[in-house]
């Protein structure tokens, strides 16, 4: 989605609240203007009205029903009424029951007559207001009792001003509306416009890191809002990817290093053993040669898949019932031959039966792992322990040698792909890969390894290995980032 359509979306849900709010609000202003305009119109009639029932009452003491109507008449209809009856366009009407006895405007009789407020007052002595919608005027009928006679004092205005003033409401609220909702709409794609612009320019910056910039970062204006911590993330992200590419390409130049000397070598001696007749013991020296060379490329290469395999979450670990001390004889019997060559002692402390859930193969590749580093590391005459124990939680095997030991500043490097201590001592026989696949190992079987040594006096290597729930017997091995 581009951010254009993200604006016209945020305005479009934008004035659907605003649209109702703003037609309910004016509403209701117009319905309390309306009802206050009626209200004010009605009180000013009746207070008119009433003053001409006064008035009516005073003028029939002395001169009789008939005659005070006739004078409130001829007061309303004189230039200069008396202030109670000063009001343009209202007439006055007296009735003596349903008798008409005086009217100041003869138009109006038929508003009387229809709204039927005679009618009405018959029923009860109140005040009743009538509207005639066809000739637009309002009356009300007040009744006045005088000696025994009910008379009706009708007072009726025009309501033309007061219907023109709320059609002007209603026309100023119907196109006052749609012109808000219009200024409304382009105050909302301009709000949103000036809220994503920001988004747009870390868009810009984004689009232009590739693998090859990667150092660089988006510029963060304020840390503190929301597009600021997108920012944050986005530029911890770079750096994490930062960190992968540069680990993965030295990775890559350690790899094609570590390559190129066993190639240099089966190169070389093929190019001496060519370059003339040799003897058939020659010959097979070399091709022992070649041959060592090319199992030492093996090696690195089969470290490198299965690091990398685990690196990408594609390496399936079989999990399988096995007999931990079992394993460890089998490791410590394949590389019995090497120790001894090398005058080393080997010796194994396990119980009877040790039953683990585990990659009997990746478990294997670990143990040899350790013991041949113990054995390597270690001067003859010196002795190598292998040492398994099991309690509820899992298990532990520890390698212990008595070799030339690790600084404790060099603890976590070692762990690290083709990372050696000392690579001209031991440079033809080791890439450096080892420790690495004991790690992945054990974090595959989610435990973990640690080492303790002296320079000097020997190490200890320590494998925990929780048990394992025996769910499922394969999953994908998945390890930590490459370091
Ligand atoms: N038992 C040990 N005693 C002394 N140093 C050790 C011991 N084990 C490992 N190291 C040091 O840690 C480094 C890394 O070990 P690691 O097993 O990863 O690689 P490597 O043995 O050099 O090569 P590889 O095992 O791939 O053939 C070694 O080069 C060595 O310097
Ligand atoms: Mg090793």
């Amino acid at each position: 989605m581009t951010l254009g359509t993200i604006r016209v979306r945020l305005t479009f849900w934008y004035l659907l609240v605003f649209v109702p709010l703003l037609i309910a609000f004016s509403t209701y202003v117009y319905s309390q203007l309306a009802g206050d305009l009626r209200g004010q119109f009605d009180t000013a009639l009746l207070r008119l009205g009433e003053s001409a029932a006064n008035y009516f009452k005073v003028l029939a003491q002395t001169k009789g029903p008939s005659s005070a109507a006739e004078t409130i008449v001829q007061e309303l209809r004189s230039a200069e009424p008396i202030p109670a009856l000063r009001v343009r366009n209202v007439t006055l009407a007296v009735f003596s029951g349903d008798q008409l006895l005086a009217i100041s405007n003869h138009d109006a009789t038929y508003s009387i007559s229809s709204s039927q407020v005679l009618l009405s007052l018959r029923t009860g002595m109140q005040n009743v207001f009538a509207t005639d919608e066809v000739a637009q005027r309002r009356l009300v009928a007040i009744p006045v009792r005088f000696g025994s006679e009910n008379y009706t004092i009708v007072a009726l205005e025009t309501i033309q001003r007061l219907q023109a003033n709320l059609r002007f409401a209603r026309n100023l609220i119907l196109f006052g509306i749609p012109a808000t909702v219009f200024c409304a709409a382009i105050g909302g794609l301009l709000i949103s416009k000036k809220s994503l612009e920001p988004v747009v320019t870390i868009c810009g910056q984004a689009e232009r890191i590739s693998a090859h910039n990667l150092n660089e970062r988006l510029a963060i204006k304020n840390p503190k809002d929301e597009l600021g911590h997108l920012a944050g993330v986005f530029n911890a992200l770079l750096s994490r990817l930062d960190d992968s590419f540069r680990i993965m390409r030295e990775f890559m130049a350690e790899a094609s290093h570590e390559l190129r000397t066993p190639l240099a070598i089966i190169h070389g001696e093929a190019d001496v053993s060519l370059s003339q007749v040799r003897s058939d013991s020659e010959y097979r020296e070399s091709l022992d040669i070649i041959r060592d060379q090319s199992k030492r490329m093996t090696r690195i290469v089969s470290d490198m898949l299965a690091l990398a395999r685990a690196d990408a979450g594609r390496q399936l670990i079989h999990l399988e019932e096995l007999y931990l001390n079992d394993l460890l004889e089998e490791c410590c019997h394949a590389l019995k031959k090497v120790a001894a060559s090398k005058n080393v002692r080997l010796e194994i402390d396990s119980p009877e039966d040790c039953p683990f859930l585990g990659d009997e193969e990746l478990l294997k590749r670990m143990i040899v792992n350790l013991l041949d580093n113990a054995i390597r590391y270690t001067e003859p005459g010196g002795y190598v322990v292998i040492r398994l124990t099991s309690d509820a939680s899992g298990v532990k095997i520890s390698v212990s040698d008595t070799g030339i030991g690790i600084a404790s500043s060099d603890f976590e490097r070692i762990f690290q792909r083709f990372h050696r201590i000392d690579a001209s001592t031991y440079a033809d026989q080791c890439s450096g890969l080892g420790l690495a696949i004991v790690k992945m190992a054990c974090e595959a079987h989610h435990g973990s390894v640690t080492v303790s040594s002296q320079p000097g006096r020997g190490s200890i290597f320590t494998i925990s290995l929780p048990h394992q729930e025996p769910r499922g017997s394969q999953r994908t091995l998945s390890s930590s980032p490459i370091s």
